[in-house]
């Protein structure tokens, strides 16, 4: 299961990461946006990112406009590490090497081809472990 949501600059994104995702045959959960209004974006990253912390979702994709916001909020929440990301190299190792749990995206920023490519990667791409649990493992400690 992944866990989706957006605030207005990321709607027509996620809109199309949802049916990209189905398209694959993997559940999603769309937690909204679902209309074009105005909301703030730390709303929608606490309930999105509570079910990657809660173990109902593998992972999450955050969407706004830029995808900074929603990373900045999603990053206070203990257990979450989210990354923006705009390239094919940064989702590639914030996989491998960060095991990165939420993708953050910004709608305003890159065009949906770029992106579900990216998703692609984030969903695909294992963690490599090793050295890199224990570098987690520290910024673990850092949330206590
Ligand atoms: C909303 O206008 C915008 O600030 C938001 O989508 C996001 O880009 C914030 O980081």
């Amino acid at each position: 299961m992944i866990a989706i949501g957006c605030d207005h600059g990321g709607l027509e994104l996620k809109n199309a990461i949802v049916e990209h995702i189905k398209s694959r045959g993997i559940e999603v959960n769309d937690l909204g946006i679902y209309e074009n209004k105005s909301v703030d974006y730390p709303d929608i990253a606490l309930p999105v990112c509570n079910q990657v912390r809660e173990g109902k979702a593998e992972k999450a994709i955050l969407v706004c406009g830029t995808g900074i916001g929603m990373s900045i909020a999603a990053n206070k929440l203990s257990g979450i590490r989210a990354a923006v990301c705009t390239d094919h190299f940064s989702t590639k190792y914030t996989r491998l090497h960060n095991n990165t749990n939420v993708l953050c995206l910004g709608g305003r920023v890159i065009g949906p081809g770029l992106a579900l490519e990216l998703v692609d990667l984030f969903l695909d791409t294992p963690f490599e472990g090793g050295r890199h649990q224990t570098r987690i493992d520290k910024i673990a400690a850092l949330e206590r």
